[in-house]
């Protein structure tokens, strides 16, 4: 087995060699590229000293498995390369999510759409990835017709240069100097801002279009109506995210409650009497995903509606992780899910 990984230097691609560590995935080698930058570079991955090399078709030959996370840019570039030289490909950019021949995965969710691969797996939007886990808890019993959804999210989901610019600001601020932002427009210390993608000409920024119809495919609910609103926080990792659903028939809330609680890859954190809930630092390092503040919600009529807030480390379950999960069932050293296996 012959892995390479696209990326090696970033956010992702550094949580990509902490899980395939821990996970045992068995490799004769992997190769680390990069851009050109970094070509020579010693670093620290998956607890050993590596070097990366600067990727070009050359070093994707004779991979059979490679993890993209280099951006959607590199991915439109090279993934057809790796893909012709025979290996099988995770995309962690949005390059290839919205292609209906290469399938987008949340293993819990969907793993049964990885059995039509050409080659080619999409791993979701990190927010999406978050999100779908614990709609799924809930759709497969009582179908959801709306959601809406405001999120909080981690500075690092723009990657290490943004993780940088929130240590050296906020260091900065609090020695009283000016905050001087460049991986974001706006200062990320001490702030609270619209998510920093691109607006489209119906207000919605690229984030938010991502989940929207990112949740629609993975939940096979083309029809699913979704208002979405995505801010940064000054949180170093982990996104936490606010959710309104109505569903088609009344919930009760502790069915809801149960059926969260059975899902893999949630963990229930909701204790009202001592104001245990989710929390990013919570969440942070975590596989899980954390949901709580689960309630009724009254402005829904007939009992429709309901609250919760949910949080997961987005270079985790949003990111590495997931895609090692998608490798392990691609590979056959996970069990494939059937869809609604759990219902
Ligand atoms: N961060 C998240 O939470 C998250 C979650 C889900 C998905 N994603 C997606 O994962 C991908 C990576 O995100 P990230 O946050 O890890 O970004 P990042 O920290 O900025 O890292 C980007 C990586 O891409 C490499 N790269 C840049 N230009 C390149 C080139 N011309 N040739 C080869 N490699 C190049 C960089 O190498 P150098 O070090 O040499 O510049 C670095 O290794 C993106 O598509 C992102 O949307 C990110």
């Amino acid at each position: 087995m012959r892995i390479v990984i696209v990326g090696a230097t970033g956010a992702v691609g550094r949580e990509l060699g902490r899980v395939l560590r821990q996970r045992g995935l068995p490799f004769d080698e992997c190769r680390l590229l990069a851009s050109p930058r970094s070509a020579g570079r010693q670093i620290e991955w998956a607890g050993r000293p590596a070097r990366i090399e600067a990727l070009d078709a050359d070093a994707l030959s004779g991979a059979n498995l490679v993890f993209f996370c280099a951006g959607a840019q590199i991915s439109r570039r090279f993934v057809p390369v790796a893909r012709q030289a025979g290996a099988l490909v995770i995309d962690n950019s949005s390059a290839f999510r919205g292609d209906p021949r290469v399938p987008l995965v949340v293993p819990e969710v969907n793993g049964s759409a990885i059995q039509h691969h050409e080659g080619l797996i999409a791993n979701p939007n990190c927010t999406t990835i978050i999100l779908t886990i614990p709609l799924w808890a809930l759709h497969r019993h009582n179908p959801i017709r709306r959601v809406v959804v405001s999120t909080y999210q981690a500075v690092s989901g723009a990657g290490v240069a943004a993780m940088a610019e929130l240590r050296e600001q906020t260091r900065a601020v609090l020695d009283g100097l000016p905050p001087t932002p460049e991986a974001f427009a706006a200062p990320c210390a001490f702030n609270v801002f619209s998510h920093d993608s691109p607006v489209g000409a119906n207000g919605a920024n690229v984030e938010e279009s991502k989940v929207v119809a990112e949740t629609r495919r993975i939940l096979d609910a083309p029809h699913m109506a979704l208002a979405v609103t995505c801010m940064r926080v000054p949180v170093m990792r982990a996104h936490l995210e606010s959710v309104a659903v109505e569903f088609a028939e009344p919930i009760d809330e502790r069915d809801a409650r149960q059926w969260l609680e059975q899902m893999p890859s949630v963990r229930v954190v909701d204790d009202r009497g001592r104001g245990h809930f989710p929390t990013a630092l919570d969440a942070s390092g975590s596989d899980e995903i954390l949901v709580g503040r689960i309630r009724h919600d009254p402005s829904v009529p007939d009992g429709r509606g309901l609250l919760f807030i949910c949080s997961g480390d987005q270079l985790r379950k949003g990111a590495a992780l997931n895609a090692v999960q998608i490798a392990e069932l691609a590979l056959g050293r996970a069990a494939m899910p059937a869809r609604g296996d759990n219902a």
